[in-house]
């Protein structure tokens, strides 16, 4: 592990400001909510388990964090985040449009019903509450998605992800077109994290492989060119920077936060 715990900071003017952060109970959009916070924002956590979110927004610190729970991909989870940003926010500056991964197959195998959850959980639930709080949005704001690696490369048995994430790929460029100049669009791309979905990811590969998990893991580290799983903290400073006005001539882009793991130029 590197020494990343207490990197030097740079102020990226984010006191102040006020965030949506979608997944933000745990793994990679609550090490997103707590970059922000460090920095003087305040973030509303969107996620469907309350206690989960009740305990982020404990730890956080009730003055910096509000909790709504709300499954993205439900058709009336819009309205619930909007009518929670006005409540609780009073402003938006930025949303980190973020949820849990489609399920693990491949394409044959997932059914007619995972392949349309998964589009409402990756494509469709992020469209709705995007065209329900973009108006909210203040100049000079910035909408972050965390995609996968699997925009650029096909995850082996993850097929769901390897044919919705590309379509956010378009999905960010078309918009960081639409909304300018008042809004910029971006997104970051995880490679392999040991969060839980990472870790049920690794699982599956050990069952498939007849392997340890821990086996599985280390065969996986193995092919990232900086030899091990990224660290929540690694990847929640590039979103951050993103969100943040320092950020401010970024706009449509894609950042890999991967170790190296995709080998393929731009
Ligand atoms: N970890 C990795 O190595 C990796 C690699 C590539 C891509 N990614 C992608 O990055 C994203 C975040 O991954 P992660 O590792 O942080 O996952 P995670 O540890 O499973 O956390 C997911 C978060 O999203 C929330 N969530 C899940 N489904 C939701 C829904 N339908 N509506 C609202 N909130 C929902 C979860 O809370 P509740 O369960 O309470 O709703 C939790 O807060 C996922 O899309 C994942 O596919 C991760």
């Amino acid at each position: 592990m590197p020494d990343c715990d207490k990197p030097p900071r740079v102020d990226l003017g984010l006191e102040g400001r006020a965030f949506v952060v979608g997944g933000g109970s745990r793994g990679l959009g609550r090490a997103v909510a707590d970059e922000l916070v460090v920095e003087g924002a305040k973030v509303l956590l969107v996620a469907r388990d309350q206690d989960s979110l009740d305990e982020a927004v404990r730890e956080l610190g009730p003055q910096h964090a509000y909790a709504c729970a709300a499954d993205v991909s439900a058709p009336d989870a819009a309205e619930t985040v909007a009518a929670a940003v006005d409540a609780e926010l009073g402003r938006l500056d930025g949303i980190l449009v973020n949820h849990g991964g489609p399920p693990a197959g491949r394409t044959f195998e997932l059914t007619d019903d995972q392949w349309t959850d998964s589009f409402q959980l990756v494509v469709g639930g992020p469209i709705r509450l995007l065209r329900a709080l973009v108006p909210k949005l203040g100049d000079g704001a910035s909408v972050v998605f965390i995609t996968s690696w699997s925009i650029r490369e096909p995850v082996p048995n993850l097929d769901a992800s390897n044919v919705l994430r590309p379509g956010v790929a378009g999905l960010v460029k078309v918009l960081a077109q639409e909304l300018a100049p008042g809004v910029r669009v971006n997104s970051v791309a995880p490679g392999r994290f040991a969060t839980e979905r990472g870790m049920s990811l690794a699982r599956t590969r050990a069952e498939e492989k007849g392997v340890s998990v821990e086996d599985a893991m280390a065969e996986m580290a193995g092919d990232i060119p900086l030899g091990r799983y990224g660290d929540p903290p690694e990847l929640a400073r590039l979103a951050a920077f993103l969100l943040s006005p320092a950020a401010s001539y970024v706009n449509g882009v894609n950042v890999l936060a991967d170790g190296g793991l995709i080998a393929a130029l731009p």
